[in-house]
């Protein structure tokens, strides 16, 4: 789960890092209240799930509260790589000397932690790390040794913090990699952390990212990070009906059992579109091992609900549910869903049971269902049935 900016330094501030809150806001009179609230200039800054808001125009200062009014009249009608802007944080402006980089992140490749650190961070950092890849320093954590006071000092070291802000550094690596450890997050980036007058060191933006895993179990208070509106209404819905929910770009609806055969099938649709205009697959939808009626009725009502599918592929292997299920399940979801079933959908059944299966869907012989025995011929049909 990603979190916004205002809700990164909730955990910030929980772990004594140095930020300022500020207050969040949905509309443009609330935002003009907090300004006068907070007194003096202000920013106002969109809140969405990604980066770049300064370049897109959804950071702004603000000198008076009428311009805050103003500013996050504006900020509320922007889209941020196709994000709606639905709330501003407005914050104290605190306009930062010096702009560095710092973060923690999970290093799968190499089964350990990695710290992105740089003194030349704020807006551009990506392009620093194209044309001055030296400025960025990448340090390696072991996950086992951690990050303590001597490893932190190593940290700012490396990354040649300046003397005046030295100390705080040192101070402030050691409270995010508690950020990172003990919030179960795989992304704590701060950018810019800032040198602020008086040689002042504190977060002026934040991203984390937390691992959902740990979230359930070990994190119950991460739930209130969850902003329902923010969800892919479609990812709520599957959310809600315990399935397993990606959604993608393409027109062509992808249910099968198993994360593994999903995968694939998501790969050889891809590929047999390339046979058909190019469609591509709509979502990764992983309906487990219980395909039982609801269970198929859920996972199609969530896919024909995508305004994108125009066929749907199910591609199931008959392990310890058996086809012949799996066929009923199909069977009685489209009695469940009705005239809610619109697109066409192509069925692949293999595995235990697999004449059964496959008689129970010949019976029915619903106009809108086709069969087809192979993954690759049934990725090819369903293909051509999106393209049509
Ligand atoms: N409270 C603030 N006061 C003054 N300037 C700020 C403040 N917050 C951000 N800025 C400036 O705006 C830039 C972009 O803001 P930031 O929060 O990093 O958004 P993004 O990374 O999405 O562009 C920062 O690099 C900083 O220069
Ligand atoms: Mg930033």
């Amino acid at each position: 789960m990603d979190l916004m900016e205002y809700q990164a330094k909730e955990l910030f501030a929980k772990h004594g890092v140095a930020t300022t809150l500020g207050v969040v806001v949905e509309t443009a009179e609330a935002a003009k209240a907090a300004a006068e609230q907070l007194g003096g200039v202000t920013v106002v800054k969109a809140q969405v799930k990604a980066g770049g808001r300064g370049k897109a125009g959804g950071v702004k200062l603000a000198k008076t509260p009428d311009e805050a009014f103003e500013h996050a009249t504006n900020i509320l009608n922007l889209t941020i790589k196709d994000l709606p802007v639905n709330r501003v944080l407005i914050t104290p402006a605190t306009p930062p000397e010096e702009e560095y980089y710092f973060s923690f992140l999970l290093d799968r490749a190499n089964r350990q932690y990695l710290c992105i650190a740089s003194v030349e961070g704020g807006v551009e950092i990506e392009e620093v790390a194209k044309t001055n890849p030296d400025a960025v320093k990448k340090i390696a954590i072991d996950p086992g040794a951690g990050v303590d006071a001597d490893k932190a000092r190593a940290i700012a070291t490396e990354a040649g913090f300046p003397e005046p802000v030295f100390e705080q550094a040192v101070e402030m690596i050691e409270k995010l990699y508690k950020v990172f450890v003990d919030e179960d997050a795989t992304l704590v980036e701060v950018n810019p952390l800032a040198r602020l007058a008086g040689d002042k060191l504190e977060a002026l933006d934040g991203k984390v990212s937390l691992d959902e895993n740990a979230s359930e179990v070990r994190h119950p208070d991460h739930e209130a990070f969850e902003i329902r509106d923010e969800a892919n209404p479609l990812e709520a819905k599957a959310k809600e009906f315990g399935l397993n929910y990606v959604k993608l770009d393409g027109a062509v609806g992808i249910c099968g059992n198993g994360a593994g055969l999903v995968m694939s099938t998501l790969d050889v649709v891809a590929y047999a579109g390339e046979n058909h205009g190019g469609v591509k697959p709509a979502n990764f939808l992983d309906i487990g091992g219980g395909a039982n009626a609801q269970v198929m009725a859920n996972s199609l009502d969530v896919i024909l609900n995508d305004p994108q599918v125009k066929s749907v592929f199910v591609n199931v292997f008959g392990g310890i549910t058996a086809c012949d299920e799996v066929a009923n399940g199909i069977k009685g979801a489209l009695e469940i869903l009705g005239d809610k079933a619109t697109k066409p959908l192509v069925v692949r059944l293999d595995g235990n049971n697999v004449e059964q299966g496959r008689a129970i869907l010949n019976e029915m012989n619903h106009p809108l269902v086709t069969q087809v025995d192979t993954m690759d011929g049934a990725a090819d049909k369903a293909a051509e049935l999106a393209n049509a």
